[in-house]
C-alpha cells in the first residue's frame, strides 16, 4: 500500500512539474539535430523550435556538426538543465547509449526523430517517415520507367547504387525498401552492376555528404568508363537528395545533358534537387511534408506532459534492440517533374521563387 501511495504521489509531482499553468516557468523541451549542412535538418530544426514554442514550451535548439562527441555533450547540457523531454535526430544512431541512460535515471522521456536511436531502453516513442516506403517508391520508379519487368539478361539496363551514413538506421529501410524491388533483376542480370558494388557497406555515403557521393561517382565514371559517348549507365539509384546532388554533379561533369542523363533517383525535395528535377537531370524524389512530422512530434511532447496518449500508429517495425519502439509513421509521396508545383509550392513548403 506504502508503494502505491509513493508511486502515485510521484505519478503526480511528475505531471505536476510537466504541466506548469499559465504564467509559471514553461517546461523546457531538448532538440538535437545532427547538422547545419544539410537543408533538411535545419528545416526540421526550425520548424520544432517554432511549433513547440507556439505550444508555449521553452526550447533549447542544438545543431552537432555531424559529430558525435559534439551531440553527446549538448544532449549531457540538455539533460543537466532540466529539459524535461529529448527530441533526438541522431548522427550515429548506435552511439548514444550512454548518455540517453543519464536521461533515464532522470525520468526524462526521449522521442527519437526521424532515425531511430538503437540499442538504448530510454527512447520512448519514435516519429518518422514510412521509410520502408520510400524506398519501394524509388525502387518501383526505376522498374517502371525502365521497363524492367518486360526486360531479359540480353537486354539489360546499367546501374549503379548509392545509399547514406551507415550510422543511420533508416538506410536499411531505404536501401532495403528499394532493393526489394531491385535486386532480384540484379540477379538475373536485368540489372548490370558494373562496379559490382551492390552491398549496403560498398554503397554507403558518410554523413550523406554530397561531396562524398560526388567523388564516389567519379570514380565509378572513370573506373567503369561510362559517358554520355562511352560505356552505358542508364540510372543511378541514390536514397536522398544530398547523395543525388553529388551523382548528379559528376554526371554534368562528365558531358550529361538532360537529352541523355541517366535516371537518379532522390529523397526529401531538397531546393537544389528539385531544381535539378525542373532542369531534367534528377528524375524523382520523394516529399516527405517535415511540418506533419514536427506536428506529431509536438503532440508527442504535449501528450507525455498532460500524460495522455500520443499519437502511435505503428507497434511492430521497429525494433531499436531494446524492444518494439511505439512509433508515428507519417506518409512519404511520390515527388517529380510533374507534381512538384502542387506538393511543394501550392502548399507553401516552397515559394516559387525559392525554386528558381
Ligand atoms: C535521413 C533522413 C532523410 C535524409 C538523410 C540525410 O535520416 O530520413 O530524409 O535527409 O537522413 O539527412
Amino acid at each position: 500500500m506504502k508503494k502505491i501511495i509513493s508511486l502515485v504521489l510521484a505519478a503526480l509531482m511528475v505531471t505536476s512539474a510537466f504541466a506548469a499553468p499559465k504564467g509559471k516557468v514553461a517546461v523546457k523541451v531538448g532538440v538535437s539535430m545532427p547538422t547545419k549542412d544539410l537543408q533538411r535538418w535545419n528545416q526540421d530544426g526550425a520548424n520544432m523550435k517554432k511549433s513547440l514554442e507556439k505550444q508555449g514550451y521553452k526550447v533549447d535548439l542544438q545543431y552537432a556538426n555531424n559529430d558525435v562527441n559534439t551531440q553527446v555533450n549538448q544532449l549531457e547540457n540538455m539533460i543537466s538543465t532540466g529539459c524535461k523531454v529529448l527530441v533526438i535526430a541522431s548522427i550515429d544512431g548506435s552511439a548514444l547509449k550512454n548518455v540517453l541512460a543519464q536521461a533515464k535515471a532522470k525520468k526524462i522521456p526521449v522521442i527519437a526523430y526521424d532515425r531511430l536511436i538503437m540499442n538504448s531502453d530510454a527512447v520512448t516513442y519514435y516519429a518518422t517517415f514510412d521509410n520502408w516506403k520510400v524506398g519501394v517508391f524509388q525502387g518501383q520508379y526505376l522498374e517502371e520507367k525502365l521497363n524492367l519487368k518486360n526486360r531479359t539478361k540480353n537486354d539489360p539496363v546499367y546501374m549503379e547504387l548509392f545509399t547514406g551514413d551507415p550510422g543511420d538506421n533508416n538506410i536499411n529501410f531505404f536501401f532495403g525498401g528499394a532493393m526489394e524491388v531491385l535486386e532480384p533483376y540484379i540477379k538475373s542480370g536485368v540489372i548490370v552492376v558494373k562496379s559490382k558494388q551492390t552491398a549496403k557497406a560498398q554503397c554507403a555515403t558518410l554523413n550523406w555528404s554530397t561531396e562524398e557521393a560526388q567523388k564516389r561517382m567519379e570514380n565509378l565514371i572513370s573506373a567503369q568508363g561510362y559517358g554520355p559517348n562511352k560505356n552505358r549507365l542508364d540510372a543511378v539509384y541514390s536514397s536522398n537528395d544530398s547523395c543525388a546532388a553529388g551523382i548528379t554533379n559528376a554526371l554534368v561533369n562528365a558531358g550529361y545533358t538532360a537529352d541523355n542523363f541517366p535516371l537518379v533517383t532522390g529523397q526529401d525535395c531538397d531546393i537544389t534537387s528539385t531544381k535539378n528535377m525542373i532542369k531534367g537531370i534528377q528524375a524523382m524524389s520523394v516529399f516527405k511534408d517535415t511540418r506533419t512530422l514536427a506536428a506529431k512530434v509536438v503532440e508527442m511532447v504535449d501528450a507525455i506532459c498532460k500524460g495522455t496518449n500520443p499519437p502511435i500508429n505503428d507497434k511492430k517495425t521497429y525494433n531499436n534492440g531494446t524492444g518494439i519502439i511505439p512509433s508515428f509513421l507519417c506518409e512519404p509521396v511520390y515527388a517529380d517533374k510533374s507534381n512538384y508545383k502542387k506538393l511543394l509550392i501550392d502548399s507553401g513548403y516552397y515559394t516559387a521563387k525559392q525554386l528558381q
